[in-house]
């Protein structure tokens, strides 16, 4: 068959080399893809906000498949608009996706349908925002309701800081994404990642993993989309993932098909782990990016098999297997990432991190320039190693990331440091 992967990060560089590999797989698109995407399949320049461009290009290419990699096509409805069009397409509604575009959506669900979450309140005018604050007092989360690339959440420490969120958020400071902000309870514990693919009434686990949103060492720094990531996140035991799938996915399955808008796709379920269990800190309606790059290689099942049975419905009739072995990505970005940064610094010697056993170097923002790799973007490589424990993962991962010649280029030093140190304890 053949499949078009919409996206150009990280993520859609692991999605195209599953995707590639399947036996199902004749002939793999990449809308617009990067140069490691290039690898597994051909690029195409689409404009993905051109829904009408993309079922052109589907009809003319006899496309059976389309995967969506992010979360703005899909809030834009372009899984709706294939579907009207005849095709099949992997990845959840408009309506459904609002589980990632509202935050406001996610709250309500979980309050109607007993899920776990932290208690908040929506406002849509500063007065009432920072009576509401004042009230409760700190430390308190407030939250953009819109998609915020990121930047629509600020865990104050302070009520000062918690008065000028409001006051950034409905002034403008994130466009329209500000315009209603949801208020909650500031959750203690440690942080997990869990996601679960779903065909609208069924879910199965698709693997766990941690995140390093900070820019450097030791968890410091703004935030960003991710420095680093390894799966499988040990801390969610075997238990906690049953009662996550109970407590968490079942009822946010359920809740979706009552309100007329079951959820199909991937969902990625961020958690607290707090000392009363776990609670949903938020839904991204996606794979996540970089924990896609470290859980990919761990999949021993068929990608396509698994997306089609979700597209189709019969998600109760297939198992997935995963290796036994941990998987481990460092993020290389751009210095100045996430502020500002130059592009087009030159890479060399990807080939001879690549050439060490077990591992992979992913591609994000890089550009090809005829036989050079350029820098075009602020998260650039995900250098991905496999090995028996989280630490082996680290050891090689770093190894690999020491073979790359790319001075304008940073790295934290540090990431898998808290599994690593509790495997060594
Ligand atoms: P998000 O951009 O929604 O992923 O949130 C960014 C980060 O804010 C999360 O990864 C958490 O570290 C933190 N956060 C969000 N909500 C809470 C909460 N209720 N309590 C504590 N930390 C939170
Ligand atoms: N790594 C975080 C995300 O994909 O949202």
């Amino acid at each position: 068959m053949n499949i078009l992967l919409i996206g150009s990060g990280g993520r859609e560089h692991a999605l195209a080399w599953s995707l590639s590999a399947s036996p199902l797989c004749d002939k793999l698109f990449i809308a617009p893809g990067n140069p490691g995407t290039a690898q597994h399949g051909e690029n195409v320049a689409l404009d993905v906000t051109d829904h009408a461009a993309i079922i052109a290009f589907c009809g003319a290419n006899a496309v059976d498949l389309v995967m969506v990699g992010p979360e703005a096509p899909l809030v834009a409805g372009l899984v709706d608009d294939l579907k009207a069009a005849g095709f099949k397409a992997f990845g959840p509604s408009r309506f459904a996706a609002q589980l990632e575009g509202s935050k406001a959506f996610t709250k309500d669900l979980c309050a109607e349908f007993g899920i776990p979450t932290a208690a908040y309140r929506r406002f849509t005018d500063p007065l009432n925002a920072k009576a509401y604050i004042r009230d409760t007092g700190a430390p308190i989360v407030v939250k953009a309701d819109g998609l915020a690339a990121g930047k629509g959440v600020v865990v104050a420490m302070s009520l000062e800081e918690a008065e000028a969120a409001i006051d950034m958020m409905f002034g403008g400071g994130l466009g329209e994404a500000g315009a209603e902000v949801v208020i909650e309870a500031f959750l203690e514990g440690e942080e997990a990642s869990f996601f679960a693919l779903c065909d609208g009434a069924t879910a199965i686990p698709f693997g766990t993993a941690q995140d390093h949103k900070r820019a450097f060492d030791g968890d410091k720094g703004p935030n960003t989309g991710g420095m680093g990531a390894y799966s499988p996140a040990p801390i969610l035991t075997a238990d906690l993932q049953e009662r996550v799938m109970r407590e968490i996915i079942a009822p946010t399955l359920k809740g979706m098909e009552a309100r007329g808008m079951p959820y199909t796709g991937i969902l990625y379920a961020g958690l607290m782990l707090t000392k009363d269990g776990p609670q949903l800190i938020e839904y991204n309606a996606r794979f996540g990016d970089p924990e896609t790059q470290v859980l990919l290689p761990r999949l021993k099942s068929d990608l396509v098999t698994a997306l089609l049975a979700a597209c189709d419905g019969v998600l109760n009739t297939i198992s997935l297997r995963w290796s036994e072995e941990a998987a481990l990505t460092i993020v290389m970005a751009a210095k100045g990432y996430p502020g500002a940064f130059e592009k087009g610094s030159e890479i060399r010697d990807i080939d001879q991190a690549e050439a060490l056993e077990n591992v992979i170097v992913f591609h994000a923002g890089t550009k090809q320039d005829g036989t050079r790799i350029l820098a075009n973007g602020g998260r650039v490589l995900n250098v991905t190693a496999l090995g028996h424990t989280i630490a082996e993962a680290q050891s090689r991962a770093y190894e690999a990331v020491s073979k790359i010649d790319w001075p304008e280029g940073f790295c934290r030093s540090d990431i898998g440091w808290r599994e690593a140190s509790r495997e060594w304890s």
